[in-house]
């Protein structure tokens, strides 16, 4: 088509056994229950909603502070804070669907068998969700789930007790704590996932020098936003280049520009997290962002630009 104002862009992506109306998809832990966001836009146009990351049972979290601002970004240690999953089946479930909203549940145990006591729970809601998350990162909790991540096998072993529970497709969300992400990739793979999410935030801190204080009680946290959009973009750049496994990209996406990095980086879908604090519309607003972008450049399908810079 000539008349640039009547062509059509395709922006739904399919990857394993997923399929998105469009490619960007909100952060676990960082849009809430959908709900919130609500007020600021229509949030079933995002390819889909992911929900904070729910445990077995009901979690506090770290002690306050948890939350402080860094140039660039933010570093979190809320230490995986969460409701428990009943609290998604029998609440925000129903919220998310009346929102319209496609849903990815993300979900983690501190050991195997606590991931495979909640696939046993979400049996019954699995036809309401787009994909289960598994949080193979917990840069935040201590212990057990820190080594635990750490170990590649894990990731494998895990996935494939979880898929033979429960048939739905899987993502493992991966951790650049731990070294380049490849080797956990190749084993979520293996495991049966159809997608990796990466990156989960880096670790890192910060003082007070009046005080000599940690800025965070937990004294560790979890980078996050544009300050580790390179880095981000380097772990999804090398993955698809190993076309190892589909990814969704995240890491300090803040704009549809970004967005677009990801894709032609190889990311077959982005995460957008830090900024919905700031910016609560960016969804919509990236979204809108990368259509016209194709549109611009007469680019029929969103398809056409990702691996582009591969
Ligand atoms: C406050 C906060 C809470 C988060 N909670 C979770 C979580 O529960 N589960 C998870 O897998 N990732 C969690 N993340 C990580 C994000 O989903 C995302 O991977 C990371 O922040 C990088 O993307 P961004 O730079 O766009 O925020 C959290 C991030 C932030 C900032």
């Amino acid at each position: 088509m000539t008349d640039k104002n009547t062509y059509e862009t395709d922006l739904s992506v399919k990857f394993g056994k997923i399929s998105l109306k469009n490619p960007v998809i909100s952060c676990s832990g960082t849009f809430a229950g959908g709900l919130q966001y609500s007020r600021f836009f229509d949030i079933s146009k995002l390819g889909a909603v992911t929900t904070k990351s729910f445990s077995l049972k009901k979690k506090d979290g770290n002690p306050s502070p948890r939350i402080w601002e860094t140039a660039s970004g933010m570093l979190n240690s809320i230490g995986l804070q969460n409701e428990g999953i009943d609290f998604f089946i029998s609440t925000q479930l129903e919220e998310i669907r009346n929102l319209g909203a496609e849903i990815i549940l993300s979900i983690f145990g501190e050991s195997a068998e606590e991931f495979k006591k909640i696939a046993l729970k979400i049996k019954p809601v699995l036809k309401h969700l787009k994909a289960i998350e598994l949080n193979y990162s917990c840069p935040n909790v201590k212990a057990g789930g820190m080594a635990f991540c750490g170990v590649p096998e894990n990731i494998r072993t895990i996935t494939s007790e979880i898929k033979s529970i429960i048939d739905i497709p899987l993502i493992a969300k991966l951790s650049p704590n731990f070294g380049p992400v490849t080797e956990c990739a190749i084993q979520a793979k293996k495991g049966g996932a159809d997608a990796v999410s990466v990156i989960n935030t880096v670790t890192g801190t910060a003082f007070d020098i009046d005080t000599y204080k940690p800025r965070l009680a937990n004294i560790v946290g979890g980078l996050s936003g544009p300050a580790i959009k390179p880095a981000a973009l380097l772990q999804v750049y090398q993955l698809a280049k190993g076309k190892i496994i589909p990814i969704i990209g995240m890491g300090g996406i803040y704009s549809w520009q970004d967005a677009v990095e990801f894709l032609i980086a190889g990311a077959a879908a982005v995460g957008i997290g830090t900024v919905n604090f700031s910016q609560p519309d960016a969804g919509e607003k990236i979204i809108a962002g990368i259509s016209e972008y194709l549109i611009s450049k007469n680019i029929n399908s969103i398809n056409d630009i990702i691996g582009k810079a591969l």
